[in-house]
């Protein structure tokens, strides 16, 4: 049997990185849902899809094919052929993702792929991250838990390499995402089940440490 854990937290939680961590501490799989949300938004700004009328948007998934996986040069996002990895991570994808990820059918579609990937999984389990797993990809999961920490926390690990105007607009762009996206899905509060890993006065190590504790506890 493949074991799912699901973890889901805010924008700056550290889940993604903590998720990763904890899945090759585990030899388990790794799934960020958020890459996957991005990759779409970065597809519709580069076909120049409008992203606030729904329509084209919605139009435009059936056609959207994207990877997300691993390979020896580490993990890796694909648009089509496309390696997307960094474009992904850049600030007019962070302020676009939102909107179309408000879109149910978005979300429909998205869900769907996270599913099937996740019963196509081989190794002994998977680490499936994001906003709404607990609570909608996956909330039969053998694990749910959801990544808090403190609003400053948050602010100040995003924002650690950055400095002045940069480190500001981060905190900013964060809490405007964070507001954006908690409309759509509750990511806030622990669902029924939802086990709480808060890591305000935990350092990198110790939230891995704790994720995976929680793991080999209840599996
Ligand atoms: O996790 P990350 O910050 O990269 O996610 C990017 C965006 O993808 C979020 O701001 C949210 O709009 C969307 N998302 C979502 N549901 C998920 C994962 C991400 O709506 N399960």
């Amino acid at each position: 049997m493949t074991i799912v854990v699901a973890v889901d937290g805010p924008a700056g939680s550290g889940k993604s990185s903590v998720s990763r961590a904890a899945a090759r501490a585990l030899g388990f799989d790794y799934l960020d849902t958020g890459a996957a949300y991005r990759a779409f938004a970065w597809r519709c700004l580069e076909e120049g899809i409008d992203t606030h009328g729904p329509r084209d948007v919605i139009e435009s998934l059936p056609s959207f094919e994207y990877a997300i996986g691993t390979d020896p040069d580490g993990y890796f996002v694909r648009v089509g052929s496309e390696d997307v990895t960094a474009d992904i991570r850049e600030p007019r994808i962070s302020s676009t993702v939102s909107s179309v990820a408000r879109i149910p059918e978005v979300r429909a579609h998205l869900t769907a792929l996270f599913r099937s990937i996740i019963a196509g999984t081989v190794k002994p389990g998977i680490v499936v991250e994001g906003r709404d797993i607990t609570t909608v990809v996956a909330p039969d999961a053998e694990v749910r838990i959801l990544l808090t920490a403190s609003e400053e926390v948050r602010m100040r690990r995003r924002s650690a390499e950055l400095s002045g105007e940069s480190a500001e607009a981060t905190a900013r762009e964060l809490s405007s995402r964070d507001a954006k996206d908690a409309k759509v899905v509750d990511f806030m509060n622990a669902a029924e089940g939802v086990v709480t890993v808060d890591s305000t006065d935990l350092d990198f190590d110790s939230t891995v440490h704790a994720v995976v504790t929680l793991v080999r506890e209840r599996t």
